[in-house]
């Protein structure tokens, strides 16, 4: 999640780029910097920190030039100071690059760079595209982009200039890019914010487009090099529309970013040549016998999930604890156990202090993490961030499918380093979680998202609801109900499906609307046995079904399909349900979905 913004016409480049950066700073606060044709060459100027900090030196020494690229960065590789920080130009200073994205195969490239005397001067995966396109250059940088890119495997929204030509060539793959046309001028940027006060006409670039700008014309192709037509649109959102990028809700943004959220989460940390899971973290997967999950809410839901996962794949026993319990339990610690804490914020207090207990104890401690820099980021051992971006929406969503994908990452890691996964699940896992993106685009497709919300539409008026599941998918009907508690105010019960008939199951009337997860498993059998039963008294089911199921869709009154997935991968595609249905109940009753009554996105307090 970094910030981008290009820009060539008769503006001052430095105002365009830093007023811009400015409304993108949510994306990444870490270090910023601008790059800016002036009459010396390209210059560029880059700072650790805030962007104030480098807006406040451009101040006093200004860069005067009509065509300029800048950046905010989120670290992913390499600390964040000033060398690491965007634009990386070339040692003769006539390219420069920003880059927002991960290049998995960087170390190779950049072993054969080096080996080619090309000299790296930052830690960063982006520097070896600077590299790259220097040495494929002829004279042609559309060329040379295009023929670099080839070469790289991962994700990236890359800008690049070079002194010789008045234009800037960009390309997408997986990180957003959205193009400005103005009068005599054009703009790039990664959301359309930073470019509302400049022009309302946007083309917005699709996977695997590559553009040239100059101040008069642009030119479209894909990464062959074939032109293709991508319309303008015209944007009249107003201020806050265009923060919540044209959804009337910022949770619904944030649903239908996931795809995006969860490509973050995994890139570069999954290879599917050797199968192997690379998270980056210094843990010694021997170093311990037990795991501790602590977390509060969704994040707990998320931990159950990882509970599941993990004892499946790496057969280590794993126990879950709500953060306001496990600290006044006196739990049973010692220098075998791993306590790992998810958060979303990492500032809730309860886990927090948990892990602080956890850690006095003698515990190793992992953080499944989203915001970077947060306290508890600062006191774990290691952190295993999920790179959700900024959730906004007091409800949590984007960021606890990537805790739960992140999660599933670690029990693969652990299960491999430990020796107890079988080879041929562990490869298909990973495809399956390789694949997480795409079933989750695919979840959010039109007819699907019609289907959930007549759904709904229809039950909206319930007192109660039940939701039921199984197995790794018991904690998504746990999340169900919550999500439709938070934000519609409905009261929601969740059990594991079989516990149904020891008590729940005296609730069942023909006003009471049963959720049921009922995708492909093992258990499915068991789980139709359950829908019967309430449909035995007159409960109304409404099916959480695996495409192409016909079997549990028969008893159903209702039937939301999703995509097929693995079993162990399926709790990110069905949470995607979840999400939507509980959105669309509240936003039938009318209820204000990104602040709901009495919560807090971050509870600070005990
Ligand atoms: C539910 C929700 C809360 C949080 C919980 C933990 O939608 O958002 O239940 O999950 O307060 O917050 P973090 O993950 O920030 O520790």
């Amino acid at each position: 999640m970094c910030g981008i913004v290009g820009y060539v016409g008769p503006r001052d480049a430095q105002d365009v780029l830093i007023s811009g950066l400015a409304k993108l700073e949510y994306r990444g606060y870490d270090s910023a910097g601008v790059a800016v044709r002036t009459d010396a060459g390209i210059e560029v100027r880059k700072r650790a920190g805030k962007l104030a900090i480098l807006a406040g030196e451009l101040e006093k020494e200004p860069l005067k030039g009509c065509l300029g690229i800048g950046h905010t960065r989120w670290a992913t590789h390499g600390l964040p100071n000033d060398t690491n920080a965007h634009p990386h130009a070339t040692e003769d200073g006539k390219l420069v690059i920003i880059h927002n994205g991960i290049i998995e195969n960087y170390l190779h490239l950049k072993d054969a760079l080096t080996a080619r005397g090309h000299v790296f001067r930052s830690e960063t995966d982006s520097e070896v595209l600077a590299h790259l396109i220097e040495e494929k250059y002829q004279g042609n940088l559309e060329v040379a982009v295009r023929e670099a890119l080839a070469e790289v495997r991962g994700a990236y929204g890359i800008v690049v200039t070079h002194i010789d030509h008045d234009e800037i060539v960009a390309a997408r793959t997986v990180s957003p890019l959205v193009m400005g046309v103005g009068q005599g001028e054009m703009f790039l940027a990664s959301d359309v914010p930073a470019l509302l006060p400049y022009t309302r006409t946007m083309v917005f670039l699709h996977d695997g487009d590559m553009v040239v700008l100059s101040k008069d014309s642009y030119k479209i192709t894909d990464l062959k090099g074939t032109p293709v037509q991508r319309d303008e649109t015209l944007i009249d959102w107003d201020a806050e529309a265009a923060e919540k990028g044209g959804f009337d809700t910022y949770m619904l943004k944030e649903i239908y970013e996931q795809p995006q959220a969860l490509t973050n989460t995994l890139i570069g940390r999954l290879h599917d040549e050797t199968g192997e899971v690379n998270l980056d973290i210094n843990l010694d997967p021997a170093s311990f016998k037990r795991i501790s999950i602590i977390a509060c809410g969704t994040a707990f839901y998320a931990g159950l999930v990882g509970e599941y996962l993990i004892e499946q794949l790496a057969r280590i026993p794993v126990e879950v604890d709500v953060a306001s319990e496990y600290r006044y339990r006196s739990p049973l610690v010692s220098e075998n156990t791993l306590a790992i804490v998810i958060s979303q914020s990492g500032e809730t207090i309860d886990t927090l202090e948990a892990l602080r207990e956890a850690k006095k104890q003698g515990a190793r401690t992992l953080g499944v993490i989203n915001a970077k820099g947060s306290s508890m980021t600062r006191e774990v051992d290691d952190v295993l961030y999920i790179h959700a971006g900024p959730e906004i929406g007091v409800a949590s969503t984007k960021a606890y499918t990537a805790m739960v994908s992140a999660m599933l990452m670690l029990a693969l890691w652990l299960g491999r380093a430990r020796g107890t996964l079988n080879e041929e699940l562990g490869r298909e896992l990973l495809q399956g979680a390789r694949e997480l993106p795409r079933l989750v685009e695919e979840s959010l497709q039109p007819e699907r998202v019609e289907n959930i919300k007549r759904v709904a539409q229809k039950y909206h008026q319930a007192r109660d609801y039940l939701f039921l599941g199984r197995g790794v998918n018991s904690p998504t009907a746990f999340e169900g109900a919550l999500k439709l508690k938070e934000i519609s105010y409905i009261h929601a019960e969740a059990y594991a499906a079989g516990e149904m008939k020891h008590g729940p199951i005296a609730l069942i009337d023909q006003n009471l609307p049963v959720v049921v997860i009922a995708t492909e498993s093992f258990l499915l059998e068991k789980t139709i046995s359950n829908i019967q039963e309430v449909k035995a008294r007159s409960g109304k089911v409404i099916a959480v079904v695996s495409d192409g199921d016909t079997e549990a869709a028969r008893h159903a009154d209702d039937v939301i399909y999703v995509p097929r997935a693995a079993e162990m991968v399926s709790p990110v595609v069905n949470a995607v349900a979840m999400q939507l249905l509980a959105y669309f109940t509240a936003t039938a009753l009318d209820r204000d979905v990104d602040k709901p009554r009495n919560l807090a996105k971050s509870v600070t307090v005990e």
